[in-house]
């Protein structure tokens, strides 16, 4: 496992490519799920300094806050609700440009204005949880990131 991160300048993708070998090193050999969510959401945020970055997992019925940098967050988003359950319930990537345009988005902190939320699967395709980024700028996120955060949360084992 690397010991420190190499924070990658240049352009969004560049530092997504320089970041996902040394993600792959972070994971690789360890199989406790609490630890690698804990040190992806350290990475991201260590080379993007993202308001917030963390994982939400599914138990019985709820996402549920898990490892996560930032401001204390809400502890629980039932199904639907909010981008996170909405992102849960859909099964697929949100983009959030601006938060107050969202319906029933979940405010957190004020301090968030985009996010993005990817949802998490098993290996049998089913939703375990979501990875949340926000920023206090708007619009923020975009397909980029998108395609790299699917990736980066690919990487993840949830059996
Ligand atoms: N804004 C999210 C809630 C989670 S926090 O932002 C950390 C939502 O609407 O689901």
């Amino acid at each position: 496992m690397a010991e420190d991160l190499q924070i990658s300048k240049g352009t969004k993708e560049e530092q997504y490519r320089d970041l996902i070998p040394q993600v792959k090193g972070l994971l690789e050999g360890e199989e406790d799920l609490v630890a690698n969510l804990a040190n992806v959401a350290g990475a991201l945020k260590e080379q993007f300094g993202w308001f917030w970055i963390g994982f939400y997992l599914v138990k019985k019925e709820e996402l549920v806050l898990g490892p996560f940098q930032g401001p204390v967050a809400c502890t629980r988003i039932k199904k639907g609700r909010g981008v996170c359950g909405t992102s849960w319930a859909e099964a697929r990537t949100l983009i959030v440009p601006d938060v107050e345009k969202f319906p029933g988005h979940i405010a957190c902190s004020s301090l968030s204005r985009s996010e993005i939320v990817v949802p998490l699967f098993n290996s049998r395709k089913e939703v375990v949880g979501v990875l949340d980024a926000d920023s206090e700028l708007l619009d923020h996120y975009d397909e980029t990131d998108k395609q790299f955060l699917e990736e980066i949360c690919s990487l993840i084992n949830f059996e």
